[in-house]
């Protein structure tokens, strides 16, 4: 039986962390592609080689050709330019929407029967058009966010209680922006609220630290942008929909009809909680929320709708 086959367009410091990622889970062969070509084949080499040591028989290859993308089961979505000092949140919006125009086009042509997971930012805007461009039904477009924003979210919580990450249960929803919504009623230690174990105070600090957690990273790191966490919530995806796990995580994902109508929110994509499995979003669950929930999963939906109305689509 033939491996399946993901591509992962940009192989930057997000696309080669999950290649390597990828390729030592053995799930498929990888193809990355990148606009400097050199950078895509070098980083495939630079792996394939560590193959012997580490003992993976995937296959990572570089390329800039889309024609050796083709028939791809999965595509991911990570070239795109980060945002720059003196850069505003709409000189992004554009130059990154030219990006992920351009790669949708091509994953149209060579992979019509792709999932594609959008992680360019700005994500819910760029999964939007991912989805316009390729025209590809709506459960096989998404962008990851959820899950990376759950994991800072998770992580922290770990941190603050000193008990171990595996005991919690974090969710976010909404845009993957300043006004995301941490979850706290459905966010749980070991099955028990979360509550129990921090302050309200303390939550809040939390929660705040979870909502600036990508900026905390870009003010360390100086020349960029988290890698590591956001290349491990994209594996985490890739093998929900490969391995059909039937996984509830938050991605941003096409709202409309009876779902749209329950979220308050249409014609855009947003994070909710959603079933991944092998055919991509099997199902988008509905959430009672709390008032205050209620509100400022409004005041982000509200965020993402600014942007995507400022698209040329
Ligand atoms: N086609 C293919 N690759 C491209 C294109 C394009 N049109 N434009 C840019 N690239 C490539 C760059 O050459 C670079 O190698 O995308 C890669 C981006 O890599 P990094 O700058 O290292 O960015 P990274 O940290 O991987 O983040 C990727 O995710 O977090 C978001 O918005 C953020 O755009 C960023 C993306």
């Amino acid at each position: 039986m033939d491996r399946k086959k993901i591509t992962i367009v940009g192989a930057g410091n997000i696309g080669a962390t999950l290649a390597l990622l990828l390729a030592r889970r053995e799930t498929a062969d990888i193809t990355l592609i990148d606009i400097n070509e050199g950078v895509a084949k070098g980083k495939a080499l630079d792996i394939m080689e560590a193959s012997p040591i580490l003992g993976f028989n995937a296959h990572v290859h570089g390329t800039g050709d889309y024609a050796e993308t083709a028939g791809s089961d999965v595509v991911i979505i990570t070239a795109g330019f980060p945002r720059k000092p003196g850069m505003s949140r709409d000189d992004l919006l554009f130059k990154n929407f030219e990006v992920v125009k351009s790669v949708s086009e091509q994953i149209k042509k060579y992979s019509p029967d792709a999932f594609v997971i959008v992680v360019t930012n700005p994500l819910d805007a760029m999964t939007y058009t991912a989805l316009k461009v390729t025209g590809f039904p709506k459960n096989k477009v998404m962008g990851m966010a959820g899950v990376l924003d759950s994991a800072r979210f998770a992580y922290f919580i770990s941190e603050k209680t000193g008990i171990s990450v595996e005991n919690i249960n974090a969710f976010v929803i909404g845009g993957h922006g300043d006004d995301m919504v941490p979850l706290r009623k459905f966010t749980t230690v070991a099955g028990m609220p979360v509550t129990k174990f921090l302050s309200k105070e303390e939550l809040e600090e939390v929660i705040q630290r979870t909502r600036f957690g990508g900026g905390e990273i870009v003010r360390l790191l100086k020349t960029g942008s988290a890698f590591y966490a956001p290349a491990a919530s994209i594996l985490e995806m890739v093998l929900a929909i490969l391995w059909n796990k039937r996984k509830i995580l938050s991605a941003s994902v096409y709202l409309d009809g009876e779902a749209g109508e329950y979220y308050g929110a249409s014609g855009l994509c947003v994070g909710v909680p959603i079933i991944l499995g092998k055919e991509g979003v099997e199902e988008i669950i509905k959430l009672d929320l709390t008032d205050e929930e209620w509100a400022d999963w409004r005041k982000s939906v509200e965020s993402v709708k600014r942007l995507v109305e400022k698209l040329p689509l």
